[in-house]
């Protein structure tokens, strides 16, 4: 079997759900449940016996520990963070304790575990560490995309702990021997997405007749990929990728954010229209975000050509598919917008005025 971290989370649960889908191998589920955490993204597979969830924090060495020792994993895939940017701006202890410390606890306890593996385990065990692609800092236009040997040079407290975490990852194959792969990706969409994130935010807002706040002069460029194509890429590097070595992920598909908002306006334009006028009106200019990094593009040769993966769906495809599910799944959404995801965009949108001339 496998221990999954952070298996309730948007990238968590979908993986989740995907390895069940495709293979029998039970998956041990190691999450907290922070305001991140959901177990309705799971419902699906309640009573599966493949499935068990553990509410847990990784920073709890003996809870791992025990773990560990119970299920015998083969491989840990370690997803488990604080994931939001703007989050980290306004309160970075949490990143520094869960994305640097939980990483390293859950290291220590892999590799106590790991060393006392007969050979063939100790040689088939892997610990995968899910990272980003914000660790490589930001991109000017023309820049060549992050490869694997761009220097980490990390913006926001967010990006700053997953460097760190990367790091750790890093040392203890070079030091100890323990076979670790890292992943860094570019920004995900798709089902399951927590509607703090751009895109699952604005299709909410959208819907309930709320401004659709665009940081800035909406020109920064992000790489946007598919969740569902982020987990066939986790499986391969797990199954295929060579030890000690990281893999960026990305989706080929650089948009900046005003037309990712545009492009999701005219999707629902079309499957849930207004009664009169463009869900474009809403769009409102904000105070932008402190260290807003401007562009962020993936270089993914070294996965496909090495393990064969490529993204399966476009953004055109994947966009159209991502509102679909938001359409259907209403209960989900009014569910996860709760007293504190309230007090949440209080406070990260309040404080906004609202830029009135667009810069252009
Ligand atoms: P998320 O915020 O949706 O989910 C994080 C999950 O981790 C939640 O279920 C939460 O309860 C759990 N968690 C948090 N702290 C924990 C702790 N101390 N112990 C146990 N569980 C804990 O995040 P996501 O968007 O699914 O991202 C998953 C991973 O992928 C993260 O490591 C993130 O850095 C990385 N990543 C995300 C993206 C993206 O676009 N979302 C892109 C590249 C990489
Ligand atoms: O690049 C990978 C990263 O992508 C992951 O490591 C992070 O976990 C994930 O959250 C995501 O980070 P971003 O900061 O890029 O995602 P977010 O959805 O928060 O923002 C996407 C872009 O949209 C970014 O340029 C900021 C902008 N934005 C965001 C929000 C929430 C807005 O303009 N308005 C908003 O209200």
């Amino acid at each position: 079997m496998i221990i999954v971290t952070g298996g309730a989370g948007f990238i968590g649960s979908n993986f989740v759900l995907d390895w069940l889908a495709q293979s029998d191998e039970p998956v041990v589920n190691l999450d907290r449940l922070t305001y991140a955490g959901n177990l309705d993204n799971l419902r699906s597979i309640d009573g599966d016996e493949r499935h068990r969830f553990v509410k847990g924090d990784i920073c709890d060495s003996a809870l791992v520990a025990e773990l560990l020792a119970i299920y015998r994993p083969r491989a840990i895939v370690h997803f488990a963070a604080e994931s939001h940017v703007d989050r980290s701006i306004h309160g970075p202890e949490e990143f520094i304790r869960t994305n640097i410390n939980g990483t390293f606890s859950l290291l220590e306890a892999a590799r106590a575990y790991w060393s006392g593996l007969q050979e063939e385990a100790r040689q088939g065990f892997r610990f995968l560490h899910v990272s980003t692609d914000e660790v490589y800092g930001t991109l000017g236009a023309d820049d060549p995309p992050f490869t694997e040997a761009t220097p980490y040079a990390p913006n926001s407290p967010y990006s700053a702990s997953k460097a760190a975490s990367d790091h750790l990852v890093r040392s203890y194959h070079h030091t100890y021997g323990l076979p670790t792969l890292t992943t860094n990706c570019s920004n995900n969409y798709g089902p399951y997405h927590f509607p703090e994130k751009l895109i699952p935010l604005v299709i909410s807002n959208a819907r309930a007749g709320k401004p659709l706040p665009i940081y800035g002069d909406g020109r920064q460029v992000r790489d946007w990929l598919y969740v569902r194509d982020h987990c066939a890429a986790v499986r391969e590097v797990l199954a295929h990728g060579r030890v000690g070595e990281t893999y960026n992920v990305g989706g080929w598909n650089e948009k900046t954010n005003l037309e990712v908002v545009t492009r999701l306006c005219d999707i629902l334009d079309e499957l849930d229209p207004k009664s009169s006028g463009s869900y474009r009106e809403q769009i409102t200019f904000v105070a932008d975000r402190p260290g807003h990094d401007r562009r962020y593009a993936i270089d993914a040769r070294k996965i496909e050509r090495e393990l064969g993966w490529k993204p399966a769906e476009s953004f055109e495809s994947g966009i159209r598919k991502t509102v679909e599910w938001y359409l259907s799944h209403q209960e989900w959404v009014r569910n996860v917008q709760s007293g504190d995801y309230l007090k949440w965009i209080d406070k990260n949108y309040a404080g906004r005025n609202t830029v009135s001339e667009v810069p252009r």
